[in-house]
């Protein structure tokens, strides 16, 4: 088991359901909020795609806790994006913009979804890039830091669309840059670890026996995609259900009973 310095800052949380896992969900993006709100007035966030998250967005896209979040302080990236017209059902923008961005009083310019309608998923990345850049006001040396950036993970130990065994998992340069789903020719966008890593809490939303394996050797340190997620000056937190955490070995931070 891997017993790292990264193991120490990082809290393992397991919730007994999924109920309870997409609640304590919700307080963390709430509290993580609120706390950005008021010592920066903005809240940053990279949300995730995916199934897992739908319940987290539905949750807080209605009281009580939608009314806990100061919404026209909040700026929604996307931590990947699946190269599709933002109308797609497949598109990540398309399904948080469903469940949760059309019911909440957002300010449409602080939702940056990835431009997926023309050109190549390089150059949307660049663009992706470059706007992320323009907004957190940071130039080419620094990284933007995220107050959050919420993360699934695949079966595979996958991340946003970081696939294990691929380029785009060890990019150490750019911030955002294009991948394709291993096995298919499905093109994504995706944040780098370099972003993801630089943010001030990463976030991971899992649950299910079926990545009970991947959470395991991911939290032992194996060479997963998710094992590389290691906040440099930030926390990381990891919400699993009893499914998921089935195999979990390492130090669980609380397991929360009913
Ligand atoms: C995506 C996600 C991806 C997802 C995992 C887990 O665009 O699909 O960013 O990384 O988080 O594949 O997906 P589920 O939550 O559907 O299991």
């Amino acid at each position: 088991m891997a017993t790292d310095m990264s193991a120490d800052r990082r809290e393992v949380i397991v919730l007994p359901e999924q109920g309870a896992l997409v609640g304590a969900a919700a307080r963390q993006f709430i509290d993580r909020a609120r706390d950005a709100v008021s010592t920066r007035g903005i809240f940053t966030v990279a949300l995730s795609g995916g199934s897992t998250p739908r319940p987290l967005y539905e949750l807080l896209s209605a009281a009580p806790y939608k009314d806990e979040i100061d919404w026209e302080k909040v700026h929604v990236f996307f931590s990947d994006e699946r190269f599709v017209p933002p109308d797609s059902s497949a598109s990540n923008y398309h399904m948080v913009c469903d469940c949760l961005l059309s019911k909440v009083p957002m300010f449409e310019r602080f939702v940056h979804p990835v431009a997926t309608e023309n050109g190549t998923p390089g150059e949307a990345a660049a663009l992706y890039e470059e706007g992320l850049r323009r907004v957190f006001a940071v130039g080419l040396t620094e990284v933007p830091r995220f107050d959050l950036v919420l993360l699934g993970m695949g079966e595979d130990g996958h991340i946003a669309s970081l696939f294990p065994g691929t380029q785009a998992v060890s990019e150490e340069d750019r911030l955002v840059v294009e991948s394709t789903v291993p096995g298919t020719n499905a093109r994504r966008v995706t944040f780098t670890l370099k972003l993801i890593n630089a943010a001030r809490c990463v976030m991971f939303l899992i649950e299910g026996r079926a990545k009970a394996e991947a959470v395991r050797r991911a939290l032992d340190g194996d060479a997963l995609p998710a094992a590389l997620v290691r906040p440099t000056n930030g926390e990381l937190v990891w919400l699993l259900d009893e499914s998921s955490a089935g195999g979990v070995a390492v130090p669980v931070t609380r397991r929360q009973t009913l």
